[in-house]
């Protein structure tokens, strides 16, 4: 299998959790993309009752194309539970989120939700995070100090640009997009304080102590991954 059949392998088997009339937090990215239109296709041929809190604008066009009733995080009371894609998870179910710079209402999202389930294809595996460059989403303005600094503390960050017109990548709330070529993270979450400590830093994309299931997409099938937090 490649890789995007494993992405849809997963994203096929993590709808089988969605139970009727559940506020269901949908993430953003390739694989997501699977889980939605396998959602989709439970709501048109089941008549499933649910309603969706997106977190970006990609996956909101595709939810409403498909008939999925959406709502916004501030409009319901609770969710019950988030389903979205990973760029890492280390051997202790740690992540790494915001390849696709929706980072800041995937977590805004996941801390609202009673339970978290992150569905990746086996490559997304590691024993340490740090592999994948860890995003981290800035305001504009001072964008330039926060780089300087983020290099002055050798974290070799990288302004994120559109790899077709070289633009700045701009994030769903206008913010830019820093990436941190770390290759190995020791202490997750000493930096996640650093990063979210400094002035013009709107979130960064380590989420920890965050999710309770992983599915990840094998050779031999979906592996279902309880996660005791
Ligand atoms: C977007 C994300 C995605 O969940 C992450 O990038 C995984 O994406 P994909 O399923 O396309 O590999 O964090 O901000």
């Amino acid at each position: 299998m490649n890789q995007n059949e494993l992405k849809k392998l997963v994203g096929e088997k993590s709808v089988e959790f969605v139970e009727d009339n559940m506020i269901l937090g949908l993430g953003t990215g390739t694989t997501v993309r699977y889980m939605v239109d396998a959602l989709g296709k439970r709501v048109q041929e089941e008549g499933l009752h649910i309603t969706g809190v997106t977190t970006s604008e990609r996956t909101a066009q595709q939810a409403k194309s498909l008939g999925i009733p959406l709502k916004s995080v501030d409009e319901v009371d609770h969710i019950d539970l988030t389903i979205d894609g990973a760029d890492e998870i280390s051997s202790d179910f740690q992540g790494i989120k915001g390849g696709g710079a929706a980072l800041l209402f995937e977590k805004i999202v996941a801390i609202n939700s009673d339970k978290v389930m992150w569905i990746v294809d086996e490559s997304k595996l590691s024993p340490k995070l740090g592999s994948f460059p860890l995003p981290v989403e800035v305001i504009p303005y001072g964008s330039k100090k926060i780089f300087e600094r983020f290099a002055e503390k050798d974290l070799n960050p990288k302004f994120r640009r559109d790899p077709v017109t070289k633009e700045l990548v701009r994030t769903d709330s206008n913010n830019y997009v820093i990436d941190l070529y770390l290759h190995e993270i020791d202490e997750p979450h000493s930096l996640a304080e650093y990063l979210i400590n400094q002035v013009g830093v709107v979130e960064q994309g380590l989420f920890l102590d965050m999710v309770d299931t992983v599915i990840v997409g094998r050779e031999n099938g979906p592996e279902v991954i309880p996660v005791n937090r």
